[in-house]
């Protein structure tokens, strides 16, 4: 069959795969009830009508959807990924056979990752969604002219925002950027509940080792290290948490976890989870105090929380013994184990957030899209918080989607909770 300009146009890994995304697809559909109404909506009120948008994310089957949900709204979409590991080619090609280009193939190299990255930008798109702000830090250093036409975009996690952030302060961000991640139904859900069970599914099917009995050290108490460390407890490890915030801190030793500096909790681990967004957080001597054996892993977004240039200069010998996991045998003959080389275990070795966790994630996406759109004339060129209307909204349509009435005020109550006398 002849190709479409689509596919002509995309650089994918095998557009053979489709049929097997397509039945990826399929399984998310029916479990992501917000995107279909999204997807309903905005079929019918054409918000995007015109528009090229560009998507930068994990390029797994729930994102393919939200691509699609975009797509629907009338506008041209083209899609990158925003890790080297974490795209699925069935998933990519099952998007270029449905009209959306595609710039994205599993496993890339750090030149390839940058080379579609850019040719994503080179398909001028009037409105992004990043995930870890990669699309807006090239636009903004490599390609300032571009930035000025673009009308805005959403930012979908921490370190993205942090990101973004840095950019404003600097008085440098050129367009309005929504902080997705910093909704209520954004970390709440995705950041604790989301990372607290996928980050699990990703340790479990690629050690295939028991949990419980076993000391997890948990790197980072923040909304994704509650998840990990809740659902570390949950299976019946011994949970240890690492912190540089007091109030994090104490708040862990509350819930119930041991808290300590990571050079003590370095020698007690058998798992390490990092996930604080920052730098080195598993490093030079720590690699020296470990057990022979343990494991370690990362959730945070870049590969830049253990430190692998300290290991490999530790390691007398490199090899991987099973898919996604790495022995590294230190002088001394103790083997330390990296799984997924450090990039976020979740994505890179394994399929993400649960289905309906991501639902309301990208709810809040597509909407924060149709917003930053609508009002692009009134937005300055800052980090935006999403209305909270629209995080009202998402909550509301999940609880009915699963069926949950919840009560309301009375008109007495309203009037008692404004009132200040006795
Ligand atoms: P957060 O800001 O809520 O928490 C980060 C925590 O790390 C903070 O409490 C901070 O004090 C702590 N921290 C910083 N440096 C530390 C150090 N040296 N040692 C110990 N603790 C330290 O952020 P978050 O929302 O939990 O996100 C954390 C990271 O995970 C970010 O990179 C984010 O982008 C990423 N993320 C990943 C996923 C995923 O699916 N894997 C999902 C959401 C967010
Ligand atoms: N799937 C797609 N994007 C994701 C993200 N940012 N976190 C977890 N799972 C995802």
């Amino acid at each position: 069959m002849a190709k479409t300009a689509v596919e002509m146009e995309s650089q994918i890994r095998d557009i053979s795969l489709a049929p097997q995304g397509k039945r990826k697809l399929e399984w998310v559909k029916a479990h992501m009830p917000l995107l279909n109404n999204m997807e309903e909506r905005f079929r019918e009120e054409q918000p995007f009508r015109g528009m090229r948008v560009a998507i930068c994310l994990h390029l797994e089957a729930k994102t393919g959807y939200l691509a699609q949900v975009i797509q629907a709204g009338g506008a041209e979409v083209a899609v990158c990924g925003s890790n080297p590991l974490s795209t699925q080619d069935d998933v990519v090609a099952a998007l270029v056979d449905s009209g959306i280009t595609a710039y994205a193939w599993h496993n890339t190299t750090e030149e390839e990752y940058k080379m579609l990255i850019d040719k994503t930008l080179d398909f001028n798109p009037h409105a992004i969604i990043d995930d870890g702000a990669d699309l807006v830090s090239i636009l903004h250093s490599q390609r300032p002219q571009q930035a000025r036409d673009v009308i805005g975009g959403c930012e979908e996690t921490t370190t993205g925002i942090h990101r973004l952030k840095a950019l404003a302060a600097e008085g440098s961000l050129r367009f309005p950027m929504m902080a997705v991640n910093d909704a209520y139904c954004k970390y709440l859900f995705d950041n604790r509940y989301g990372t607290g069970q996928s980050v699990w599914d990703g340790i479990n099917r690629t050690t295939n080792l028991v949990v419980a009995g076993k000391t997890v050290v948990v790197v980072g108490y923040g909304w994704c290290g509650k998840g990990v460390a809740m659902r570390a407890k949950g299976q019946g490890a011994k949970v240890i948490v690492t912190e540089i915030d007091p109030i994090k801190a104490i708040e862990a030793y509350m819930d119930g976890f041991q808290v300590m500096a990571m050079q003590e909790a370095a020698a007690q681990g058998d798992v390490f989870v990092t996930v604080t967004g920052n730098k080195d957080v598993i490093a030079d001597r720590h690699f020296d105090a470990m057990k022979d054996g343990a494991v370690m892993c990362n959730a945070g977004h870049f590969d830049i929380e253990i430190s692998k240039p300290d290991l490999e200069e530790r390691a007398a010998s490199v090899r991987e013994v099973r898919t996604n996991i790495d022995e590294y045998s230190m002088e001394d003959g103790r083997r330390l184990y990296l799984l997924a080389g450090g990039r976020l275990v979740n994505l890179a070795a394994g399929d993400g957030h649960p289905a309906e966790v991501m639902d309301l994630t990208f709810a809040l996406q597509a909407m924060s899209l149709q917003y930053v759109v609508e009002n692009a004339k009134k937005l300055k060129p800052e980090v935006h918080p999403v209305p909270e209307h629209l995080d009202r909204y998402a909550a509301n349509l999940r609880l009915q989607t699963m069926g949950i009435e919840i009560d309301t005020l009375t008109r007495e109550q309203e009037e008692y909770l404004k009132s200040w006398m006795l």
